[in-house]
């Protein structure tokens, strides 16, 4: 990790003196989303906005706890590499820079390869990545709460079930991480889940269930749409 730091270290500085005598190029972070790109913070993945602002609570914070935060990473126990990924505060503390996502320490590794990709099992879908990007250039605000606009009798498979499990679950549920050797990365592993009871017993947080996603919850209205999902057959649909 140390090593890791310290490569990082050498290539920002190559990087800055590269760019101050050629006053060209952007290093080794081509891919970045040009912030004037991104449709006013309409963000694609799932989760709530308000008034076009990605909402923090709901469409960035899983993505951390998911990704980043598991046990043994940038949780409060391991603090891998000195980050603590579980909480607004502890995300903000270091390594995001209030808009300018370019130029976010913790946005940026979203793009590194090898060794120092983040998260290092798999990378994040470029909508997960778009979300933390229009976040950070709205400013990185601590948007709770917000006006959602879910609709609890929409609750097909593709549009509504599967990407809130792939936001809030597949980080700590997939073959690279599986928590509690369980699997969510397809439907017919989700339906397992489905099956013995498990998947609405742990996201109503019922007795007798772990209660997940670990860490927080859903909101009240995905939380509908997954039992309406399961009453009407949790279909591939
Ligand atoms: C931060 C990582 C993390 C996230 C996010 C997460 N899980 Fe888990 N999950 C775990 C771990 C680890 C276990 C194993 C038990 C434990 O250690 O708490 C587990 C256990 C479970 C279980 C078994 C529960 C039981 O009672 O036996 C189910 C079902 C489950 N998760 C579903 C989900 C679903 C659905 C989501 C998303 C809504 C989710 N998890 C999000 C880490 C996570």
């Amino acid at each position: 990790m140390k090593s890791r730091k310290s490569i990082r270290k050498q290539v920002a500085v190559s990087c800055s003196i590269f760019m101050l005598v050629l006053i060209v190029g952007s290093c080794l972070h081509e891919p970045f989303i040009d912030p004037s790109s991104l449709n006013n913070g309409q963000s694609s993945t799932p989760g709530c906005t308000s008034s076009g602002t990605v909402c923090f609570e709901s469409s960035v914070l899983p993505i951390f706890l998911s990704s980043c935060a598991r046990s043994g990473c940038h949780d409060a126990v391991k603090k891998e590499a000195g980050y603590v990924l579980d909480n607004y505060n502890n995300i903000v503390r270091k390594g995001i820079t209030p808009g300018n996502a370019n130029g976010s320490k913790l946005y940026k590794v979203l793009f590194e390869s090898g060794d120092d990709q983040m998260p290092p099992d798999t990378p994040l879908s470029q909508a997960q990545k778009d979300s933390i990007a229009a976040w950070i250039n709205q400013g990185g605000k601590n948007t709770v709460n917000c006006n959602c606009s879910c609709d609890p009798t929409e609750f097909t498979y593709a549009a509504i079930i599967q990407p809130i499990i792939n936001n809030q679950c597949v980080g700590c549920h997939k073959p690279a991480s599986l928590g509690g050797n369980i699997d969510l990365s397809t439907y017919s592993l989700v339906k397992v889940q489905v099956d013995n009871g498990k998947l609405q017993g742990s996201v109503t947080q019922s007795a007798g269930y772990l209660a997940m996603p670990k860490g927080s919850k859903l909101s009240d209205c995905q939380i509908i749409q997954i039992k309406n999902w399961i009453a009407a057959g949790a279909s591939n649909n």
